[in-house]
C-alpha cells in the first residue's frame, strides 16, 4: 500500500521529471490576495504569474499546496466528521503552465499519471468537460481512448472554474474515479450525481481569462493550466479505502485520539475522532504558519476550529486537555513533507494547550446551560438566539460550536434573534462609550470601527500583502474618493503595517493600486486598539473605498527597526543583570535609526556598567539566536519570567518573545511580553553601541544607542573625528590622546613662562625709565602685545615699586589701545587716575574710561 507520503511525491517527481520546478506550498495565509481569508487552492501562490504582473524564473512548476477551507467563501467547516471527503485542511497536488503548454499538455500528462504511475484502471475513470469545449473532449478521445459516454459534457459552472468573484479563470475537465455498484450514486450530469459512487480526484483548469469587476472578462497573456488533485482522495483511491478519513495520516490521528480518550475509534464516537483529527490538521498548520488564536479574522476561525474540536474531546470524555497530545502524530505522519510543522512543534502543543485549558472550564459550564435551555424546547424547535448569544459572549462558545452541538438533537438555532442579540450589545457599547466623552475626531474612528472592522495585522510575517481599502477619511471626515494632491487616512482589510505601539514608530511605505494609484504612507496610527491608521498623501490616481491595493513596507526601514526593538529587549535584561531587578522599563523609543530606553535606576550608570552592558548585548548578537514569540495568558508569562509592565493593561493573552538561551529554570536569556516586530535571530541586530546615558527626572536613567547601519555610520563618524585629529596632530590615532597631554602640559608651563616674563617685561626697567614730571614720578610704558586684562596688576606691580607716583600703561593687543593708570593715594587729591585715563583716552581718539581716583582704564 503506498503511504500518502509516497503518493504526493509520486506526484510532484513525476512533473518534475516532465520539466517542471516543484516549488514549495505556499504559507495558509495568502500574501497576494485581500479577500481570500486562507489559501484554497494550489493556484493561489500563482494567480498574478497567471495574469502576466509577476514573473518567475520557470513556466512549469508543481505543488503540494497546503489549504484550508473555513470561513469566508468555501467553507467546509460545518459538515467535518459527518462525512467521507469534507476537511478543514486538505492538500491539493497540482501542476501549473505559465503560458507553456495548455489542453493537449495537461491531459496526456493527467492520463500517464494516473493509469501508469499511480496504476488506475481506465475503465474506473471516466471525465468531463465544459460543454462547449470540443477541443478538451477531442484530446480525451485521442489520448485517453476513451468511448463518448465516458467524457460527459458539462454546461454548468461546475465546469468553469473561478478563483472568485475575480481573477484568473477557465473551462476545466474533472476525472473521476468509478468506486463501483456496491455504492450508491450516478455520475456526474446524471439526477444522483450527489451520490457517493463517482468521485472527482483532478480537476484540470485550462486557464484563459480574468474575470475583472462583474461583466468585464479579459483574455490572460497566454493559455495556461492549473490542476488540482486532493491528495486525500487519491490517496483513498489507491489505499483501497472509500472514506478519506480511512487513509494512513488520518487513521494514526484518529488512533491517537482513540488511545488518549479510551474510546473506540469505530464506537460511538467515530465522528469525534474524526473532528478532532481534521481539526488538529487545520490547527497546527495554521499555528505553523503565523495565525494565532483570537477574537477577529483569521484569528477567530482557528479559534473557531479549535473550540470546536475541544467540545468533541470533551464529548469522548477527555479529562485532561486532548489535542495537544496529539501533535507528535502529527509531525510524523507530515513533518517530512512540510519542515514547518517540525520547527513550530512546541509553539503548536503550547498554544493548543492554553487554548483547551482555558476553555475548558467555560465548556463545562456553557454545556450545562445548553442542557437547561433546550430541554425546555420543543422537538426540533430551534435554540433562542437571545440564548446562543449568551453563550457566545459568556461563555466563548463559537456559533459554530453551539449548531454542531445542537446537530444531533436535529435542532438549529434561531439565527435572527442570534443576531438581534448582537446588534443589542454593539448599541451598549457605543452608548456606553458615548457617554465617556472621548474627542469628537475619536468618533470617526469609533464608528468606522462599528462599520468595518477590526483591521488584520499580517506584518508579523510579511512586509507585503494585497489588501482592500474600507475606509478613507480627509480632514476628519470620511469620503469614498481622494485625489492625487489629498492627505489621507487609509483604512485596509489587513495591512502588513505596524501601528506606532509600545514604543515602536508606525511603518512608512507605499500603498498602489490600479490606475497608477500611488499612495505614499508617512506613518501608521493604532485607533481604538485595532484600527491600523495609514496616513500619507494620494500621490497619483484616485484612492477609492472598496479598491485592492498593495500595501508595502518600506523594507530597509522596518528591517532597522526590528533591530533597535530587538536589541531594547536585549538591553533591558543587561541591565538588569549588571544593576538589579529593580531597574524596570519607563519608556522608550524604537525607531530606525536609534533606540531610547528609559529605566527606574537612582543614580547615573557609570562607564563600567555601560561598557558591561554593551558587551552583554553584543555577546547575546554574536550568539545570533532565534527570537521566538508565543503566546500565552499573562500569568503564564509572568511565571516564566517574562518582564511585564506594571500598571500595563493586558488582554486574556499576550505575545510573549524570548530571545536567547536561558540559565537554571528560565527558558530564555530574554524573554518580555511585546506585540513589537523583531528580529529573526539575534544576529540580524548587527552590532550594539551606546551613545549616551543621562538623567531623565528623580531615579530615571535614560539610555540612547544606534544598532545595525546606525551604529556602523555612528562608529564610522567617530573615527572619522579621530583620524582629523590624529592627522592635525601628526600623530597615529593610538598617540592622540598622549599628545595631547603632552601639549597640553606644554601650554600650561609656556603659559607660566609668559605670565613671568611679562612682569620681568614691566616691572624690571632701571630707574632711568622713569621720568620726573612737576616732581611727581611717572612711570609711563607702551607694552604692545601684553593682554589688556594684565594691564592692572602689572600697574599695581609697578606703583609698589614706585612708591609715590603715577603709572601708566598701554597694551596694543589684537589691534585695540588699552590704557591704564594708577596714582599713588598720596597723590589722587592732585591726579584723578579717572580724569588722566580720560585725557589719555581721548588722545588715541578713543572716548570715556573709568574706575576709582587711584586706578581707572579706558580703551581707544
Ligand atoms: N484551481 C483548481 C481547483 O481548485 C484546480 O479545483
Amino acid at each position: 500500500m503506498a503511504t500518502s507520503n509516497e503518493i504526493r511525491a509520486a506526484f510532484t517527481d513525476y512533473f518534475v521529471r516532465q520539466g517542471h520546478t516543484h516549488v514549495p506550498s505556499s504559507p495558509l495565509v495568502p500574501r497576494n490576495d485581500p479577500t481570500l481569508l486562507f489559501v484554497n487552492a494550489g493556484m493561489v501562490q500563482f494567480k498574478n504569474v497567471f495574469t502576466g504582473q509577476e514573473r518567475r524564473p520557470y513556466v512549469r512548476a508543481t505543488t503540494a499546496q497546503k489549504c484550508v477551507r473555513a470561513g469566508g467563501k468555501h467553507n467546509d467547516l460545518d459538515n467535518v466528521g459527518y462525512t467521507a471527503r469534507h476537511h478543514t485542511f486538505f492538500e491539493m497536488l497540482g501542476n501549473f503552465s505559465f503560458g507553456d503548454y495548455f489542453k493537449e499538455g495537461a491531459i496526456p500528462y493527467a492520463w500517464e499519471l494516473i493509469t501508469r504511475d499511480y496504476g488506475l484502471p481506465a475503465d474506473r475513470l471516466l471525465v468531463t468537460v465544459y460543454s462547449e469545449d470540443d477541443e478538451a473532449a477531442a484530446i480525451w478521445k485521442r489520448v485517453a481512448g476513451l468511448p463518448d459516454s465516458r467524457i460527459i459534457r458539462i454546461p454548468t459552472s461546475d465546469n468553469f472554474w473561478r478563483m472568485g468573484d475575480t481573477g484568473p479563470c477557465g473551462p476545466c475537465s474533472e476525472i473521476f474515479y468509478d468506486h463501483g455498484p456496491s455504492v450508491a450514486g450516478g455520475p456526474p450530469g446524471s439526477a444522483d450525481a450527489d451520490g457517493d459512487r463517482f468521485i472527482e480526484i483532478w480537476n484540470l483548469v485550462f486557464m484563459q481569462y480574468e474575470e475583472g469587476p462583474p461583466g468585464t472578462r479579459i483574455a490572460l497573456p497566454r493559455p495556461s493550466i492549473d490542476t488540482g488533485m486532493g491528495l486525500e482522495r487519491i490517496a483513498a483511491i489507491l489505499q483501497g479505502k472509500h472514506d478519506n478519513y480511512d487513509t494512513d495520516t488520518f487513521r494514526a490521528l484518529i488512533l491517537a485520539s482513540a488511545e488518549a480518550t479510551g474510546q473506540d475509534p469505530d464506537g460511538p464516537h467515530r465522528i469525534s475522532h474524526r473532528v478532532v483529527a481534521d481539526h488538529l490538521r487545520s490547527s497546527a498548520f495554521l499555528i505553523a504558519d503565523g495565525v494565532l488564536p483570537g477574537n477577529e479574522g483569521r484569528a477567530y476561525v482557528l479559534r473557531r476550529i479549535m473550540r470546536r474540536a475541544m467540545r468533541h474531546a470533551h464529548m469522548m470524555g477527555a479529562v485532561e486537555p486532548l489535542m495537544y497530545r496529539l501533535v507528535p502524530t502529527l509531525v510524523r505522519q507530515m513533518g517530512a513533507a512540510y519542515p514547518e510543522l517540525g520547527r513550530a512543534e512546541a509553539l503548536i502543543v503550547e498554544t493548543l494547550k492554553l487554548e483547551e485549558t482555558r476553555f475548558k472550564a467555560m465548556l463545562d459550564r456553557g454545556l450545562g446551560l445548553l442542557t437547561e435551555e433546550t430541554a425546555r424546547l420543543g422537538d426540533g424547535q430551534a435554540l433562542p438566539g437571545a440564548v446562543a448569544f449568551r453563550l457566545y459572549d459568556t461563555y466563548g462558545f463559537p456559533l459554530d460550536l453551539t449548531q454542531d452541538a445542537l446537530r444531533e438533537q436535529g435542532r438549529g438555532v434561531d439565527l435572527a434573534g442570534f443576531e438581534t442579540a448582537m446588534a443589542e450589545q454593539r448599541a451598549r457599547a457605543r452608548a456606553a462609550w458615548a457617554g465617556s466623552g472621548e474627542a469628537a475626531t475619536d468618533r470617526v474612528w469609533y464608528d468606522l470601527r462599528e462599520r468595518v472592522g477590526a483591521s488584520e495585522f499580517l506584518g508579523y510575517t510579511t512586509e507585503t500583502a494585497e489588501a482592500e481599502i474600507t475606509a478613507l477619511v480627509a480632514a476628519g471626515v470620511p469620503v469614498t474618493e481622494a485625489d492625487a494632491g489629498t492627505e489621507v487616512a487609509v483604512l485596509l482589510n489587513q495591512t502588513p503595517f505596524y501601528g506606532e505601539s509600545g514604543g515602536q514608530v508606525g511603518d512608512t511605505g507605499r500603498i498602489t493600486g490600479a490606475d497608477g494609484l500611488v499612495i505614499a504612507v508617512t506613518d501608521t496610527q493604532r485607533r481604538l486598539a485595532d484600527l491600523y491608521v495609514h496616513l500619507g498623501r494620494v500621490e497619483a490616481g484616485t484612492a477609492r473605498v472598496g479598491a485592492s491595493v498593495l500595501a508595502e513596507v518600506d523594507h530597509a526601514r522596518r528591517t532597522a527597526i526590528r533591530a533597535h526593538h530587538s536589541a531594547t529587549h536585549l538591553l533591558h535584561e543587561a541591565l538588569r543583570q549588571r544593576l538589579g531587578t529593580h531597574v524596570a522599563q519607563k519608556g522608550s523609543l524604537n525607531a530606525p535609526e536609534r533606540l531610547r530606553f528609559d529605566v527606574s535606576h537612582h543614580a547615573p550608570i557609570g562607564r563600567d556598567d555601560l561598557a558591561w552592558v554593551e558587551g552583554e548585548v553584543n555577546a547575546r548578537i554574536r550568539e545570533n539566536a532565534e527570537v521566538v514569540t508565543r503566546l500565552m495568558t499573562p500569568e503564564a508569562a509572568v511565571e516564566q519570567g517574562a518582564m511585564a509592565l506594571f500598571g500595563e493593561k493586558y488582554g486574556d493573552e499576550v505575545r510573549v518573545v524570548s530571545m536567547g538561551a536561558g540559565e537554571g529554570n528560565r527558558p530564555a536569556w530574554s524573554i518580555e511580553l511585546c506585540g513589537g516586530t523583531h528580529v529573526r535571530r539575534t544576529g540580524d541586530i548587527g552590532l550594539f553601541k551606546i551613545v549616551a546615558e543621562s538623567g531623565v527626572s528623580a531615579g530615571v536613567r535614560r539610555i540612547e544607542a544606534v544598532c545595525a547601519n546606525s551604529a556602523l555610520a555612528y562608529v564610522t563618524e567617530e573615527e572619522r573625528r579621530l583620524a582629523e585629529v590624529a592627522a592635525a596632530l601628526r600623530a597615529n590615532p593610538a598617540e592622540v590622546a598622549d599628545r595631547v597631554a603632552v601639549l597640553l602640559d606644554d601650554r600650561r608651563r609656556l603659559e607660566r613662562q609668559v605670565a613671568e616674563l611679562q612682569k620681568k617685561l614691566a616691572t624690571g626697567g632701571s630707574a632711568s625709565e622713569i621720568e620726573e614730571v612737576a616732581g611727581v614720578k611717572l612711570a609711563a610704558r607702551n607694552l604692545g602685545e601684553v593682554p589688556a586684562r594684565d594691564l592692572k596688576g602689572l600697574a599695581d606691580a609697578i606703583q609698589k615699586q614706585l612708591g609715590s607716583g603715577v603709572v601708566a600703561l598701554v597694551s596694543t593687543a589684537e589691534g585695540k589701545a588699552s590704557i591704564v593708570i594708577g596714582v599713588s593715594p598720596d597723590l589722587t587729591a592732585r591726579f584723578n587716575a579717572v580724569d588722566l585715563v580720560r585725557a589719555a583716552s581721548a588722545a588715541v581718539g578713543g572716548k570715556g574710561g573709568g574706575g576709582r581716583p587711584d586706578m581707572a582704564q579706558a580703551g581707544g
